[in-house]
Formats: structure tokens, sequence, C-alpha cells
């Protein structure tokens, strides 16, 4: 195969050099094309758009393979531990024991938060969206360590990690906790990261919550299959905002917003929605996967289509092992998964979903099991935030490590008004 391509231009011919992945992925590198052509490239959406070379995770979109640091995420099911994924994620190899060891005592010790920050959650109205309040307080969370804005080598920058990866569990609990007027849960720091967060979710004074092996298992891979997805939208935008030099804790209170759309993280919630509305019986299953190959509905099949996987999204196909084996071992039968697997068959053989290419993704199922720990609804798109954060970090990482890494500055073709004069108001009538 070529390394280079030819673009002609007005009868000019341009040699563009092509790069080459490791995984065979070749990308056109048009970094100088303005310079030397006048032209730039449109690509809305991005879905023909490098943005960077990264080292991270690894996505084959037609075959269904999804890799964090070259191990396949399948291999992570056995016994799940998210956070030595997270240093996986962040660090480029799976921890020693030493290692791991400190950084799961690290995140044990930087699980509270400052007694200051505590106050916020009361300004909060009782029914504000938990991620505005994910957003909020990891930036607020800067303004407690000021020393964590400028990152000036790696052990600093793992402080800085350890600290968001610990403490993004206390600020989801304590916005939960507020949210059903419940007092706080400090953390335990008898426990480790999922046992540790459910107990600051779920425990009630003088009644602690006890996690169940089969559950701690279950959140585990739920948070290790949302770690990383490449540049999806909340990574670039961690990624963009990253790219001015902004602070670690305000790139990612940005990848929280992104996230929180409903095309993106947010479609966790509007599966359940989805599903409810179905058990409720306002609407058949058969009904609503008409309603959503309708384009006038408006109505989309959530949980269902990738930008990327043009096959099965890996992820679906392991959440819905995990949510049988949950509801089976908790003896919790949930409807929403016949309903789920129904809509999943009657999709899976219609033609408008085969011929686009439409899967189920990451978010058809993370709902049931989040439901069946009992998280509500509200936080489902927060436990996807808590998941997400170690590539976030990752990638923040990555990319400020670059040589001469340059701030992130699309181009546009204007379509505007050409030049025209301003009319004092006197005169515009
Ligand atoms: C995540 O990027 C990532 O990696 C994201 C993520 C991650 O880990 O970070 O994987 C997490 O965000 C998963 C996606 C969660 N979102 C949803 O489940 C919402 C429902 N899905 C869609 O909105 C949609 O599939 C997207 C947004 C996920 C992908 O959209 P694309 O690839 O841009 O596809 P498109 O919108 O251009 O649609 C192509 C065609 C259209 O029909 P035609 O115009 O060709 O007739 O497919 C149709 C769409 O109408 N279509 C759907 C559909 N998804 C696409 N029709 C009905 N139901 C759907 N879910």
């Amino acid at each position: 195969m070529s390394d280079q391509a030819t673009l002609i231009l007005d009868g000019v011919n341009h040699e563009l050099p092509i790069i080459t992945g490791v995984e065979g992925e070749r990308a056109i590198d048009i970094r100088d094309l303005r310079e030397r052509t006048g032209h730039i490239t449109l690509d809305p959406g991005y879905g023909n758009t490098g943005s960077c070379l990264s080292d991270i995770t690894f996505i084959d979109g037609e075959n269904g393979i999804l890799r964090y640091r070259g191990i396949p995420i399948e291999q992570f099911a056995t016994s799940p531990n998210f956070v030595e994924v997270a240093w996986l994620l962040i660090f480029g190899q799976l921890p020693t024991a030493a290692q791991y060891t400190s950084f799961a005592d690290d995140l044990t010790r930087f699980a509270n938060l400052d007694e200051g920050m505590k106050h916020h959650f009361e300004g909060f109205p009782r029914a504000a969206p938990p991620m505005a309040i994910l957003s909020a307080m990891i930036n607020a969370l800067s303004c407690f360590h000021p020393d964590l804005h400028e990152l000036d080598d790696e052990d600093q920058f793992r402080m800085a990690a350890a600290r968001l990866i610990s403490k993004i569990r206390t600020i989801a609990a304590y916005a939960y906790r507020h949210s059903v007027g419940k007092p706080y849960n400090y953390p335990d720091p008898r426990l480790r990261y999922v046992p540790n967060f459910l107990h600051m979710m779920f425990s009630q004074p003088f009644d602690q919550y006890v996690c169940d092996e089969t559950v701690r298992d279950a959140l585990n891979l739920v948070l290790i299959l949302h770690a990383d997805h490449e540049q999806n939208c909340s990574t670039s935008t961690v990624r963009m905002v990253g790219s001015s030099r902004a602070n670690l804790f305000a790139s990612c209170a940005a990848g929280v917003c992104a996230l929180w759309g409903p095309l993106h993280g947010g479609a966790n919630v509007a599966v359940l929605d989805m599903l409810e509305q179905i058990h409720k019986g306002n609407i058949t299953p058969d009904e609503y996967v008409s309603m959503a190959k309708s384009k006038d509905s408006k109505v989309r099949l959530m949980g269902f289509g990738h930008r990327v996987y043009k096959n099965f999204d890996p992820r679906a196909q392991m959440l819905r092992t995990v949510t049988e084996r949950l509801l089976e071992r908790l003896g919790k039968p949930d409807p929403l998964l016949d309903i789920a697997r129904r809509l999943e068959e009657i999709a899976l053989r219609d033609p408008y979903f085969v011929d686009r290419k439409l899967y189920p993704n990451v978010d058809f199922y993370s709902g049931i099991i989040m439901r069946a720990i009992g998280i509500p609804a509200d936080m489902f798109t927060v436990l996807f935030a808590i998941g997400r954060l170690p590539g976030w970090i990752a990638h923040w990482w990555e990319q400020s490590q670059e040589q001469g890494g340059k701030i992130a500055r699309p181009r546009q073709i204007y379509t505007g008004n050409l030049q025209t004069d301003y009319v004092p108001l006197a005169d515009r009538g």
C-alpha cells in the first residue's frame, strides 16, 4: 500500500503522507494542507477525522473489538478490578503488586472531601440534576487543591489523578444523599473502591450497607467497561479543554457536561425510560420499534447504534451476561430485562436496523444492572462518569506530554453575510 496520497487541486498535484497505525488503520496527514493549498477539509461530527495519535485504547468497530493498552476487555471479566484497570489506562501497563497497593491505599486515603465542600451540596435544590452537581463539584474540588493546577511531574499528576478518582465517588454519593434528604456517609477506610462507594450511597445511621460480592464484581465490571473509548465526545472534550492548558479538574468537569447528553452517556437513562414506558403498557415493543424507525417520530431506539461500532458493541454483550447473572444471584427478576431482550430480538431481525448496522451499545443493558443494585435512574450517567474518569485522565495526560502540543482550534467555512455596514438605531425603523 502506498505511503502517500495525491491530491490534485486546480491541476496541481499535492503529495500528502499517509500514516499507518499499529493495527493497520490509515490516515492522510493534512496538518499542512491549508498552508500548502489554501484549502481546509470539512467533516461535521468529525466522523472521518483523526484528532491525535494515541496509545491508550483500540477499537475495531467493524469487528466489535475493544482493547485497553492492548488487552481485550473480555479478559477483565474474570476478576474485575476497576482500580487496576484505571492504573493500566493512565500509566500504560498493569500495576505491579506494590504499585497497585500504593494506588489503592491513596484512593482510600483521599476519599474524604474537605468539610467546606459539604456545605456546597446544601446550596443545590434537592431535584438538581446530579450531572450538574458532579461537574460543578469537580471544579470546586480544584479550589481546595491549588497545588494540583499545574502538574510539573508524574508524581504530582498521580496525586491529582488519585484524588479525582477517589473523590468522584464521594461527590456522587453526597449528591444522591442530598437529593433524598439523607445524611452523608463518611467514606469507610476499611472498604475498597466499589464497596466504599455503595456504603456512601446506601448506609443508614447504625445500619452499614454490606456489599454483596456479586454486586461488587458487577459494578467493578460496569465501571471497567465504561473506562475508556478512544476519541468519543466526552473524551474529545477533555482533550479540547486540556489543549488550552486548563487544569485536569476543569478538563474533566467539561467531560462530565459532554457525557450528560442523551446521544452520549445520557442514553442509559433514556433506555430505562423507554423500557419503563413499554412495561407500563403505554406501548408494545413492536410499536416502539416501529416508532423508532419513523423519521417523523423523532424517537430513537435508545441504547442502539454507534458512530464506530457497525457490529455488536462488545461491552453490550458482556453487560447482558452480567445483568442475567446479577438478577439471578439477587433473586430479583426484572421485567425490563425481558423487554430489553424482546426489543433486541425484534430490531436485530428488522432490515431498518440491520441495513444501518445498528446494534445494542454499552447503554442498552447498563441501566438494568444499576437499577438491580438500587442506583436511581438519575444517577446512571453519574456512574458512567465515574467509570470514564480514568480514560479522561489518561487522555489528558497523554496529550499534555506531547512535545510542542498545540491548542485545539478547528477551522470553518463561513456562510454568513458578505461585508455590510452598521445602521444606527434611529435609522432602523
Ligand atoms: C455512547 O462515541 C462513543 O464511543 C460513545 C460511547 C462511549 O463509550 O463513549 O460508546 C457511549 O455514547 C453510546 C451511544 C449512546 N447513544 C444512544 O444509544 C442514543 C441512540 N443512538 C443514536 O442516537 C445514534 O446511534 C448515535 C448517536 C449513537 C450514533 O449516531 P451516528 O453514527 O451519527 O448515526 P446517525 O445519527 O448518522 O444515524 C444513521 C442512521 C439514521 O437513519 P437515516 O438518516 O440513515 O435514515 O441510523 C439511524 C438514523 O436515524 N439511527 C437510528 C438510531 N441510531 C441511528 N434510528 C433509530 N434508533 C437509533 N438508535
